[in-house]
């Protein structure tokens, strides 16, 4: 199960899931949705299954992979839960919200997942294929985005396929994803929360929930999220930010009032604007202009994950 493959898309449904299962219990890794964005899925007890996400993603080794679970019982299986992110999950799983926690003594995890290190990251999506996916495989399941390190994160089935064509049997396709952006990250301590991955659940979201606790923004390079390497999301085509005034062969991308070739959201809706962000860099990537420029976004709400994921598209070695 080490490719190359002839890439097949199946339709979400019984048959897309058993065969992706199938995959799954062969060692063997696969494509598939989540609310957030398209994830490469395998066994996360199978190091070797682990180790095929890597290598048809490209990915460094140092980058540890989030795990994914049907429920809290799940979860405690792998990773001891405090109270304060036990409050975290009753309010947002099933969901898009990632919780780093140390490792339980006997976590079956597999150390690559890991990359070594003494927690893991643990989310419940809410998504039907991937839930499906988890309850035919019985198991808690590894899975980065689908796309080459480096790369634009997918949100369709398409993207899939033009970043991955090759190096993967099978892509279940459900259509584009719901929110567009991946989840936040956060990590619990007894009086702060840090926030290592902005995303769908905002800061706000996360102190209400755990009665006002402040919540801390942890900085892009820091070592807690270690796959944050600044030019995660980086298209080809040079990206800049917050540009007022386009040059004249860029292509635009706009948010309300202030247009360009594509709109993000025309009414100024960042949730719509978050759906559509990572199909517009895909977009703007693949139309062989020089430079590709977005206008304002604003930091507000969601405003702040799509600005985090913007500045690492900006970012040049
Ligand atoms: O929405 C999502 O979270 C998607 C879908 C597929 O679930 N997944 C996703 O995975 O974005 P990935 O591998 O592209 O991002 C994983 C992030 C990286 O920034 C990584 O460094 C961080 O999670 N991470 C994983 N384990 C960690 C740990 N133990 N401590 C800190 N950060 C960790
Ligand atoms: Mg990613």
């Amino acid at each position: 199960s080490n490719g190359p493959f002839t890439t097949e898309i199946c339709r979400y449904g019984t048959a897309a899931i058993a065969r992706a299962a199938a995959v799954i219990a062969d060692g063997g890794t696969i494509a598939i949705p989540t609310e957030t964005v398209y994830g490469l899925a395998a066994d996360s007890t199978d190091g070797a299954a682990v180790a095929r996400i890597y290598a048809a993603k490209g990915r460094p080794a140092f980058n540890p992979l989030i795990v994914h679970v049907l429920d809290v019982a799940a979860a405690a299986r792998l990773a001891r839960i405090d109270a304060v992110s036990k409050r975290l999950i009753d309010a947002f799983w099933p969901g898009p919200l990632t919780l780093v926690l140390p490792l339980a003594p006997d976590s079956p995890v597999a150390s690559i997942v890991t990359a070594g290190l003494p927690t893991v990251a643990i989310r419940c999506p809410a998504h039907r294929a991937m839930r499906d996916l988890l309850a035919a495989c019985g198991r808690p399941l590894a899975a980065p985005s689908a796309n080459p390190s480096g790369g634009i994160s997918a949100t369709r089935a398409a993207h899939v396929m033009a970043g991955l064509g090759g190096r993967i049997p099978l892509i279940v396709d459900d259509g584009a994803t719901a929110m567009g952006l991946e989840s936040t990250i956060a990590a619990a301590a007894p009086d702060h929360i840090r926030l290592l991955r902005p995303g769908p659940i905002t800061a706000e979201q996360l102190s209400e929930a755990a009665g006002g606790l402040p919540v801390i923004a942890a900085d892009g390079g820091s070592i807690e999220a270690p796959g944050q390497l600044s030019s995660h999301y980086a298209p080809g085509t040079p990206l800049a930010i917050d540009v007022a005034a386009p040059a004249a062969d860029a292509f635009v991308i706009g948010f309300g009032a202030a247009g360009g070739d594509i709109n993000l959201s025309p009414s100024g809706d960042l949730v719509e604007a978050a759906a559509g962000l990572f199909d517009a860099l895909h977009r703007a990537d693949a139309s062989g202009r020089p430079q590709i420029a977005v206008r304002p976004v604003p930091q507000q709400g969601l405003g702040a994950a799509i600005n985090d994921r913007l500045r690492r598209a900006a970012h040049r070695d």
